[in-house]
């Protein structure tokens, strides 16, 4: 057996007290697309003048809600703060230091409202207005998710660069969406360091020509930083200037009026802009964060992702806000100051959603459950895990010690590329199986299919597909119609190509398999690198797991294991042996790897993605080009010395 499907492990049935309760309702599913969509844009967004067509379809190129009028900052702040919702708390902020912090302060709607308006009042000055593009180069602060308000309040696109990413990094997004003013902070604090976010801005911007005129300066520790005739603190911007609403109304936008830009990697080449537009986008992300974590007037939601990916911006600052929600912003890592940390955030704003992923859980799986069981997690209702598939073995573990052995886990899928989540189980409907995400969202339509374009039987992997649009998927790569449609619609005429390999189990549920990318054949037999990820973990000294594949002559590809150990074990022969019988067992003898290789970490991104394909370089015995970006490039020559030796 090669394929093993979840379905044959636990499944877990809805909680019949919560179906009852459930935002998400069973017959939204017999709804046609743009039944759904319409109800749902009626529902959860005040539109400034009503949208007289819900779809104009004209592939690859989507409109929603056409001729419809709105504002993000208007559907985020201002209209809570008029239906009397001013004194509900939008962000419980937790510092670098945790929750115990003096810092640690919370941040009504009706604040909120008032600093965005002074800061968007501030940016008017600087010529910032509908349709001029700003770029943000921020930390988990406050004023991150207000430089985004204001953006929006006043009809000016941004774009969010992640803030671990190099100065070069911004320059070339502001340069390619010709920023005229870029938006960021002193000092980035953390895990206890700080590091020099402003000066990193203007080395890359300093290197060669750019469209940024004027840098606004956040003060977060208040170092005493180089500032230059281009820079102003934002103190000094918005000193005088009115916080008001009606000093600065929220700029009427059509539903296609560009929102944001995102920045991701493609396989090669330069970054894409990922576009987004307004009406769809805010649809899509509110409705979906409402019906998938099953938000309520009292809920505590802390989406534990950064603003600098689509995760931050559709489920940190665009969906919650706009249902009204009360999150947590923390601007930390997990593990600083100690390993407890976000179980105090937890237990100290009683959370009752949390929004992580796999990468993060399997850290505080590593530091042990002790942690977790040493604090009141009761608070917790729903789970959420997003970004990459989760192994069966961890997802037992967060419901168990951070779900108390009841919260259901909603294993979310989407991308960049779609804006809000697309297939995930949903609170009270959906029997889980740990390790996918099984099931489109109401008013979306996934297909699997082979390379000819057949609609694909249970148990056959193939690709993933998207047959119909939906509201918030991407309105095309930025000035690049020709790479729009070549990575995502040749290579099917009539469907959008997601890049991930995926299954129909017995059952009709969505198995996600990877990207297609990392699918490795084994003797003509498609394996995923995560299900032998999974088996890997499953056995008790082991960590981390990441696997990769180099040439064989005897079966085609062969399957190279990096494991990181628990503790302070040792990668022996013996541990070895074991660890290839683990996955023999788990999923069969052809999975078992050639070769494992034993390293104290994985190689990974600031952004806690393992660096495939660094990985599989070193399997192969390539050249392993630039590993900068690494957080510790040490742990890759300790790899790269076992297997020259
Ligand atoms: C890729 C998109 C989702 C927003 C953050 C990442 C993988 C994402 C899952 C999941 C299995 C997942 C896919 C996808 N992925 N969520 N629940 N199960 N795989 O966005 O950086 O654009 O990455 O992440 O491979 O294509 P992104």
């Amino acid at each position: 057996m090669s394929d093993q499907g979840s379905s044959q492990g636990n499944q877990y049935p809805p909680d019949p007290e919560l179906a009852k309760t459930a935002n998400v309702r069973p017959e939204m599913k017999d709804q046609g697309l743009e039944e759904f969509w319409d109800n749902q844009a009626k529902d959860k967004i005040s539109w400034f003048e009503d949208y007289d067509q819900v779809l104009e379809w004209n592939l690859p190129y989507a409109k929603w809600f056409v001729g419809g009028k709105l504002n993000a900052c208007y559907n985020a702040v201002d209209r809570h703060v008029e239906n009397g919702q001013g004194d509900k708390v939008a962000l419980h902020v937790v510092p670098d230091d945790g929750p115990d912090s003096d810092q640690a302060h919370d941040i009504t709607f009706a604040q909120l409202q008032e600093q965005v308006v002074t800061f968007a009042n501030g940016l008017k000055k600087l010529g910032v207005g509908k349709g001029v593009p700003v770029g943000i180069y921020m930390q988990m602060i406050p004023q991150a998710v207000v430089a985004m308000l204001a953006c929006a309040r006043l009809g000016a696109p941004h774009t969010v660069v992640f803030g671990g990413f190099s100065g070069k990094a911004v320059a070339e997004r502001c340069n390619d969406l010709e920023c005229k003013v870029l938006i960021t902070q002193d000092q980035a604090l953390r895990g206890g360091k700080s590091a020099d976010q402003k000066t990193n801005a203007d080395e890359g911007l300093d290197a060669g020509p750019t469209t940024v005129e004027k840098v606004v300066v956040v003060k977060r520790t208040g170092a005493d930083i180089p500032m230059s005739d281009r820079d102003v603190y934002l103190d000094d911007l918005v000193d005088g200037e009115s916080g008001d609403a009606e000093s600065c109304p929220c700029e009427p936008m059509e539903s296609e009026d560009l929102l944001f830009l995102l920045y991701t990697s493609g396989s090669t080449g330069k970054p894409k802009g990922v576009v987004h537009t307004t009406g769809g986008y805010l649809v899509g992300v509110a409705t979906t964060h409402n019906l998938v974590f099953d938000v309520k007037d009292d809920s505590v939601y802390w989406c534990a992702a950064d603003i600098g990916w689509i995760t931050g911006h559709s489920y940190i600052t665009y969906g919650p806000l706009v249902n009204g929600c009360t999150s947590v912003l923390y601007e930390g890592v997990p593990g600083y100051p100690d390993k407890e940390v976000w179980w105090k955030i937890v237990e100290k704003y009683k959370v009752s959603i949390l929004y992580t992923s796999p990468t993060a859980i399997r850290s505080h799986m590593k530091w042990g459950e002790e942690h977790a069981q040493a604090h009141d997690l009761s608070s917790i209702k729903i789970l959420g895990s997003v970004g990459e598939p989760i192994n069966p073995e961890v997802w037992e573990w967060y419901r168990e010690y951070v779900g108390g052995g009841k919260a259901p886990i909603m294993d979310t899928w989407w991308q960049t590329e779609t804006g809000h989540i697309l297939i995930t189980p949903l609170p009270g409907i959906t029997t889980m199986k740990p390790g996918s995400a099984q099931q489109p969202f109401p008013g979306v339509l996934p297909e699997i299919r082979d390379d000819e374009g057949n609609k694909l039987d249970v148990e056959q992997t193939g690709n993933l597909v998207l047959t119909a649009p939906w509201p918030g998927m991407m309105r095309g790569l930025y000035k690049d119609d020709e790479r729009f449609r070549e990575t995502y619609w040749s290579k099917y005429s009539d469907a959008y190509f997601a890049g991930d390999g995926a299954k129909y189990d017995a059952d009709g549920d969505i198995m996600l398999m990877g990207r297609l990318d990392d699918v490795v054949n084994v003797s003509g037999h498609r394996l995923s690198t995560f299900e032998v990820e999974s088996a890997l973990v499953e056995h008790d000294d082991v960590a981390e797991a990441a696997v990769a594949a180099r040439k064989d002559p005897d079966t085609g590809q062969a399957i190279v294991a990096f494991v990181s150990l628990k503790g302070d074990k040792q990668g022996t022969e013996e541990l070895e042996q074991a660890l290839r019988e683990q996955v023999a067992q788990s999923i069969g003898k052809l999975a078992r790897p050639a070769t494992v290789i034993f390293a104290p970490d994985l190689p990974k991104t600031r952004s806690g993605k393992i660096m495939r394909r660094l990985l599989k370089n070193l399997a192969e015995g390539e050249e392993l080009g630039d590993t900068s970006t690494l957080v510790d490039p040490s742990v890759v020559d300790e790899m790269k010395k076992q297997i020259d030796g």
